[in-house]
């Protein structure tokens, strides 16, 4: 059944920010036209599941891990980098599901996020003022008119890429890779000698022994989907609403309408207006959906769009993900976490701790790493003290060595910043500084575990 109201372009009619201007109307709906009676990329059971394990984050018996690059671009487009990004998001799930105990709900900025939503429509150099880039699915980054301007055709690349990514990423998910037999290859070999490669191999040992002594047992990767296979899911920004329409599917077996470019989406900060666009689409797919919450966001406002977004409280389908900047955190998460308990509302708080804590050093947007941590902290200890449940980490990151977020045991240094700043958008965590982050977030659910258990323990003495 179909929210009241609601088609997959009711957001037609509703004001709308960031918009890309495209000079050539009919070459847009026909590009549309052809994404309509493309496949859907994933499918409307695969998006169900997420629901049920955000649901699982939600009520805080499991943990949400979401990260990827900013933007992905077509220039980039390798089997090398989806594999080392995904070994390095294995790496970091472990660690969580070793120090949390709890399962750990695998979400990846990727094969789908490829539009980035602007704080100005136009960029000027010298005398020149062009459109600025809004990601490879709408136009190029090269400072030339014949990039900058919207060109559909991206779309049906960015489709076809997103295809092909997908395709890896569940081949790789659940053809061996991410065998928990694996776990010690998962290592990248420029991480070796630093000390998260060495924290990681004896982690890795522990789990081997453990899978060892199962086996021992009678249960074995051979025996055991669990053991040989994850659940990975794919998410990204639903920035450009005509691509997003265009993969908009009934899903036969419910009736329900589905978004089939990615199983999960989110709603920018920017584009978050309750009656706009944004909002519109979003309301009326089943799928989970992310909500960016920024300072700006005040508790009534967070309430109506939770009303809307989420009419029937569902657990899981509702993830708010926060992203204040680490000296603002402490005062702006306690509102809105009271306003959402005392309406009993269900949903996953998640920490996005890089959009609050770009700044500019040596001539490069970057991200330190002390400052990412300090709002990961902040985080856990405003849901400690109301009671909620610290639920997830959202992180822009990669699988590679690259130089843009400064900081970290293996220190990137301001005038290091040129030598790999690879990022086409937003400074991302190095494949070290990854794991780094999952380890100390790590003990943040480990330190949240023993105060939980703390009343058990009690309970038993009496
Ligand atoms: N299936 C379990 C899970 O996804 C265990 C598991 C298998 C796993 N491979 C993994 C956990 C890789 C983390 C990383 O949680
Ligand atoms: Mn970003």
């Amino acid at each position: 059944m179909a929210a009241a109201n609601w088609t997959p372009s009711s957001w037609r009619s509703k004001p709308i920010e960031q918009v890309p201007s495209y000079p050539d109307a009919a070459a847009l709906a026909d590009t549309e036209k052809r994404l309509a009676s493309f496949p859907p990329l994933v499918f409307a059971g695969e998006a169900r599941k997420l629901t049920a394990a955000l649901g699982e984050v939600a009520e805080g018996r499991a943990f949400l891990l979401q990260g990827g690059d900013c933007a992905e671009s077509f220039a980039e487009h390798g089997a090398d980098n989806i594999r080392d990004f995904f070994r390095a998001f294995l790496q970091m799930a472990v660690v969580l599901t070793f120090a949390g105990a709890q399962p750990v709900v695998k979400v990846g900025r990727i094969a789908g996020q490829f539009a980035k939503p602007r704080s100005a429509p136009f960029e000027t150099v010298g005398e020149t003022s062009l459109p600025s880039y809004r990601g490879d699915i709408i136009n190029g980054t090269e400072f030339d008119e014949a990039s900058r301007i919207p060109n559909p055709e991206r779309q049906i690349m960015a489709y076809r890429q997103s295809a092909a990514t997908l395709n890896l990423l569940r081949a790789f998910a659940q053809g061996g890779y991410a065998n928990l037999e694996n776990v010690q290859q998962w290592m990248l070999g420029f991480v070796s000698g630093s000390p998260e490669a060495e924290r990681y191999g004896k982690l890795a040992d522990r789990i081997t022994e453990t899978m060892q002594f199962m086996r021992a047992i009678g249960i074995d990767a051979d025996n055991n989907r669990s053991l040989r296979e994850t659940d990975f899911f794919t998410s990204h920004e639903a920035l450009l609403l005509g691509y997003e329409e265009a993969l908009t599917r009934v899903d036969s077996t419910s009736g329900d309408w589905y978004g089939t470019s990615g199983h999960m989406i989110w709603i920018g900060d920017r584009t978050r207006q309750e009656n706009n666009a944004h909002v519109e689409y979003c309301r009326g797919i089943k799928n989970p959906v992310g909500l960016k919450c920024g300072p700006s966001l005040e508790p009534d406002a967070l309430l109506r769009l939770v009303d809307k977004l989420n009419p029937e409280n569902r657990a899981g389908r509702l993830t708010l993900i926060t992203r204040f900047g680490h000296e603002k955190v402490e005062a702006h998460l306690p509102k809105l976490v009271r306003a959402i308990q005392r309406e009993g509302r269900k949903v996953v708080w998640s920490c996005d701790p890089m959009h609050g804590n770009t700044i500019t050093a040596n001539g490069y947007k970057t991200r330190p790493f002390d400052r990412i941590l300090s709002e990961i902290e902040g985080f856990f200890a405003v849901h400690r003290a109301e009671g909620s449940h610290a639920g997830g980490i959202h992180v822009e990151m990669t699988g590679k060595d690259v130089t843009e977020c400064t900081g970290g045991t293996r220190p990137v240094l301001a005038e290091n910043l040129s030598d790999r700043y690879h990022t086409h958008c937003d400074p991302r965590l190095n494949a070290n500084q990854a794991l780094e982050l999952a380890f100390l977030v790590a003990e943040l659910l480990k330190k949240d575990r023993e105060t939980v258990a703390q009343p058990e323990k009690h309970a038993v003495n009496f």
